[in-house]
């Protein structure tokens, strides 16, 4: 199978611009609170490395390793932690930094466990949710773009682990 990215979805400059107006919104309602960036890796390493940096506020970083695709563009459902935090939670205002949301699964997983650690609490940050119909209502409280229901890679988005260094989102094609 021979990959190639077919088209730029989102630009390197409208990420730039989307991500500063995410952490000024973020520094608003954070102020004064005990904000822990939360970031799922790997995907939303390169989001969260932007976006912390265009929040003005002190807070502190951990990450989160659970399983995903592999080598495939199919959500296979099935949610593993491979990497829990450093970290104690409780007491925390925690901000999950996802890079995208698609059957929502992995947020889901994600949220239900961090409900057991007595945060004081808990929101989502996703860089992109894809457009497509998702059972379980779930939602993120700051959306970068939404996006069509299509794989997407770039700006920490892989396929096979590739592609993440990409400074925009791009359309896969695959054939
Ligand atoms: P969900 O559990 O189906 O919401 O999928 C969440 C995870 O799957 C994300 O954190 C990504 O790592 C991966 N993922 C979902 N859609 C895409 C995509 O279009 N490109 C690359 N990775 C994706
Ligand atoms: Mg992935």
């Amino acid at each position: 199978m021979n990959l190639k990215v077919e088209s730029v979805l989102i630009s390197e400059e409208e990420l730039q611009q989307r991500i500063e107006e995410l952490g000024q919104q973020i520094s608003h309602d954070y102020a004064g609170r005990n904000l822990l960036l939360l970031g799922v890796l790997k995907g939303a390493v390169v989001f969260l490395v932007d976006l912390a940096k265009a929040i003005d506020l002190p807070l502190q970083m951990d990450f989160m390793a659970v399983s995903s695709y592999g080598a495939s563009t199919q959500s296979s459902g099935v949610v593993r932690i491979l990497k829990d935090l450093d970290s104690a939670v409780d007491g925390r205002d925690i901000l999950v930094v996802e890079d995208i949301i698609d059957t929502g699964l992995t947020l889901r997983y994600i949220l239900d466990n961090l409900a057991m650690r007595n945060p004081a609490s808990v929101k989502v940050c996703a860089l992109l949710v894809k457009e497509r119909p998702r059972e379980d209502g779930i939602k993120a409280d700051y959306v970068g773009f939404r996006i069509p229901n299509k794989f997407v890679v770039g700006y920490g988005l892989d396929y096979a682990d590739l592609y993440r260094n990409l400074p925009y989102v791009g359309i896969l094609r695959t054939e």
